[in-house]
């Protein structure tokens, strides 16, 4: 088998569920995607979609919370992490895998300095002696571009700013070369300048490092900043895979295409007011029959809609579980070309 062209992180049919009153719920419902080598995978869905369960499981970090995979697989350079002893997950976690939450008040501890969380990564991983450690921490703070890292990596999580804080989770997450970062709404919670330069951050660092990205976010102008290519998930499924280019140009399900028109920028474009999605997220204690976005879609057809459920087709764009997806090729198109000619 030729290992540099097998995905780095492989996602088949992953199915999770949560306990409810009224039993099992599927929050994650037969999700596949692939990360590649070198690659930036954007997971982008309003909340409550499954993004961050996914990315939980992959790092198997959803019995611990009460859950289960009840099938499904994920590969990790060829090796199966479902079903994986927590003694070799945790060798693989932080180490191989990085990975940043959206809240880094909860990930950091408060009552020690940031050198010294990081070091701490860096020794139980790496076994480096405790100044080898310490240097490392100046080292990848540096990276993330936290001017003075030197004297910084002495000071405490409070005395960070909210982005110099998630900047300090990156570094902690890159801290032992990993082949892959998950980061989970990392930029969520910073306002648009500071995420913006976040998202440099980690660009660069992708691109110096050949790390893969996995990166979850509700904000298709994340996903425009930062992707190659974007799953696209609604309800616990994938409803489009596609490059990110391909997406924005000219996206096959009209959930993407209400995520775009929801975006101020692209309504700014067109002299508009964003247009929001109408009606509410669909919910694993009742999803609807046939298409879970139907009830919500303004493309709807009810007698091809909304019985039968639908499958992840695959076309010369990507992936896309739409059941008139051929026919509103044309519709969605129009509606990118008006955006592209507007934007122009
Ligand atoms: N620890 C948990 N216990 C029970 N239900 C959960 C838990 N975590 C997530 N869920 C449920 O799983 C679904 C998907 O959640 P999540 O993956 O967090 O969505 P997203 O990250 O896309 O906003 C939601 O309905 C949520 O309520
Ligand atoms: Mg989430």
């Amino acid at each position: 088998m030729d290992h540099a062209k097998e995905p780095l992180l492989e996602i088949r049919d992953l199915v999770v569920q949560f306990p409810s009153q009224s039993g099992w719920l599927t929050v994650v419902d037969h999700v596949s995607f692939s990360v590649g080598r070198n690659d930036i995978v954007c997971v982008v869905g309003e909340s409550g979609s499954g993004k961050s369960v996914t990315m939980q499981a992959a790092l198997g970090l959803v019995q611990p919370k009460g859950g289960r995979v009840t099938s499904g697989s994920v590969k990790f350079a060829g090796q199966e992490l479902v079903g994986m002893p927590n003694r070799q997950l945790n060798r693989i976690r932080g180490n191989d895998v990085g990975f940043i939450f959206q809240e880094p008040m909860t990930s950091l501890n408060p009552a020690y300095t940031v050198g010294d969380q990081i070091a701490e990564v860096v020794r139980r991983h790496r076994g480096l002696s405790r100044r080898d450690a310490w240097k490392r921490a100046i080292e990848v703070l540096d990276r993330v571009h936290i001017a003075s890292a030197a004297s910084r990596a002495g000071d405490y999580p409070h005395q960070f700013s909210g982005g110099m804080r998630q900047r300090v989770m990156i570094a902690m997450a890159i801290a032992c070369d990993p082949r892959l970062l998950i980061a989970d709404e990392p930029t969520t919670a910073l306002d648009v300048t500071i995420q913006a330069r976040i998202l440099q951050v980690l660009e660069e660092l992708q691109r110096e490092s050949g790390m893969s990205v996995l990166f979850i976010t509700h904000d298709l102008g994340v996903v425009a900043e930062i992707a190659r290519s974007v799953v696209v998930m609604y309800g616990a499924q994938v409803v489009e895979n596609a490059p990110v280019d391909e997406l924005f140009r000219s996206p096959r399900h009209p959930y993407t295409n209400g995520l775009l028109e929801a975006m101020p920028q692209v309504a700014l474009d067109r002299g508009q007011a964003p247009v929001p999605i109408p009606g509410v997220v669909a919910q694993a204690h009742a999803w609807p029959q046939g298409c879970r976005f139907h009830p919500r879609c303004g493309f709807c057809e009810p007698s091809v809609c909304a019985s039968a459920p639908v499958a992840l087709i695959a076309d010369d764009h990507g992936l896309v579980r739409c059941a008139r997806s051929s026919d509103l090729r044309l519709a969605l198109g129009q509606a990118a070309t008006e955006r592209s000619v507007s934007a122009a």
